[in-house]
């Protein structure tokens, strides 16, 4: 049995790259937390790594692609220093399980999502000769318990994961088979966690889950629907709502945000409890997936074009300039010309302002690849997705134009991509606003009058130091 330190005594330097979505960024945190309680210390120079891990996306075939070519490079590294571990971890690990060891030569160890805390043990079985794979998925895991190590932090933004898994099987999407059951984290670790960034210093935090709407805590294990909690797990029970009443008042200092929403679980009561909080951000990220009923059906999103109008709609009345945001599938299996057209008037008639957009690509193993015909000609998919994120475009410069003149609240994030003399930061409905750095510092929150835009981008200056 390999032995696994935990005094940091021998510190030994870990690299870890993060791809995907946010909740992937979150998890590498956790695995860095992980790994310094067993004497690892993260580094930024992967080559002054004893360990490089990847931790990798599985949701589209070209995020495979992206990896496949990263191991390519990493096997310079490996020549130049034989001892170093080279780690697969995250979605594409668990959805090829032993095929990455059988493909990627020079790969050592294997991690799912919810097997990272395993990895000490993973990468001592390394250190004696062997290469290490658990990709076993979880029912309770969420490591609630564990204090992320902040990586690539701006010191002012931080993700917190408040569930882990998803139970929806929409039927193109490969996470319920990489990341498991849905569960939830107990929410007195998540306010602390947030209290804990808040005397840390950061300014906004960011509630990470696959659907954060079916967020439930009634005392532990396994997600249960709430009709099927007993009498004493409903009195005592938290439901996404609630949560963020908790962090609201927990913090009333921080900007909160959250993602991602499911338009079927979205409710009023969650909207109500933004409308009435300054520090929870007017900002919703709410997947469509596509405009036509159909095709909603056939992605198993069980709602209808209606459904999702009323959604927005009903948001809308209770917060009038709650900032939207959208992604959206093109080409999805049997899509007609006509269906595709009701994508693109979706756009214009929820007014979007930006969209994630993405050609379909088809996954192994999920109810889309196993059911359905990936028919629609790769040209036509990238004709349609040109033609959304025209519109798109559009939509979103037109939401754009209506804040010249107004003021809105910057938090600070970074410099400018585009000059140092900027800094960068969002609004209160996310959208990226720039304005001249002045004497004002990273992590303030300022007023900032709009004089011009871009498609993505609102560009003014500042009036002054401002407060939530
Ligand atoms: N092909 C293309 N896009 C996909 N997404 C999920 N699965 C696929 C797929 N097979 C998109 C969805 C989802 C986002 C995270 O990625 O729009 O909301
Ligand atoms: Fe990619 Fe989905 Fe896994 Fe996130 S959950 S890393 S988007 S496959």
């Amino acid at each position: 049995m390999a032995e696994v330190s935990n005094t940091p005594s021998s510190s030994r330097k870990m690299y870890i790259e993060s791809y995907g979505c946010a909740m992937n960024f979150s998890d590498s945190e956790i695995i860095a937390s992980i790994m310094s309680e067993h004497g690892f210390t993260a580094t930024k120079d992967e080559l002054d790594a004893d360990v490089i891990f990847l931790n990798t996306c599985a949701i589209r075939d070209n995020a495979e692609q992206r990896i496949r070519e990263r191991l390519k490079q990493l096997r310079s590294n490996k020549r130049q220093n034989s001892d170093l571990i080279i780690g697969v971890l995250g979605c594409m690990a668990e959805r090829l399980k032993d095929k990455l060891l059988e493909e990627e030569k020079l790969v050592d160890v294997v991690a799912g999502p919810d097997s990272y805390r395993e990895l000490p043990k993973l990468v001592a079985e390394v250190d004696e000769g062997g290469r290490a794979i658990n990709v076993l998925l979880s029912r309770e895991e969420t490591y609630g318990d564990l204090n992320p190590v902040r990586l690539n932090s701006n010191g002012v933004t931080a993700f917190i994961s408040i569930m882990r898994g998803c139970d929806n099987m929409c039927s193109f999407c490969v996470v319920p088979f990489t990341r498991g059951r849905e569960r939830s984290r107990d929410p007195q670790s998540i306010v602390k966690e947030a209290v804990d960034l808040q005397n840390a210093g950061y300014k906004e935090i960011t509630l990470l889950g696959q659907n954060v709407n079916s967020y439930l805590w009634f005392g532990g294990g396994a997600k249960k629907d709430f009709k099927s909690l007993t009498d004493e797990e409903k009195a005592s029970s938290v439901d996404f709502a609630d949560l963020l009443e908790l962090c609201a008042n927990a913090v009333p200092n921080l900007r909160i945000r959250y993602s991602t929403s499911h338009p079927r679980d979205i409710n009023e009561k969650v909207v109500r409890v933004m409308a009435q909080y300054p520090n929870l951000c007017n900002y919703i990220h709410l997947p469509a997936q596509s405009g036509n009923t159909r095709v909603l059906d056939i992605m198993s999103r069980n709602y209808t074009r209606e459904w999702y109008m009323d959604k927005i709609t009903m948001i809308r009345s209770i917060i009038p300039d709650c900032g939207i945001s959208c992604d959206i599938i093109a080409g999805f299996c049997t899509e007609t010309e006509e269906e595709h057209k009701d994508t693109l008037t979706l756009i214009e008639e929820c007014k979007f302002d930006f969209s994630y957009m993405y050609k379909y690509s088809e996954r192994p193993g999920t109810p889309a690849a196993k059911k359905l015909t990936d028919d629609i000609p790769e040209d036509v998919k990238g004709r349609r997705l040109a033609e959304i994120i025209t519109v798109q475009n559009r939509v979103s410069k037109e939401n754009n134009q209506a804040y010249i003149g107004k003021t809105v609240k910057v938090l600070v994030e970074a410099a400018s991509k585009k000059s140092k003399n900027d800094w960068m930061g969002r609004n209160d409905q996310n959208i990226v606003t720039v304005f001249p750095c002045e004497h004002y510092q990273k992590g303030d929150l300022v007023e900032v009058l709009i004089e011009r835009i871009t498609t993505t981008t609102l560009i003014g200056k500042a009036i002054g130091k401002t407060t939530i």
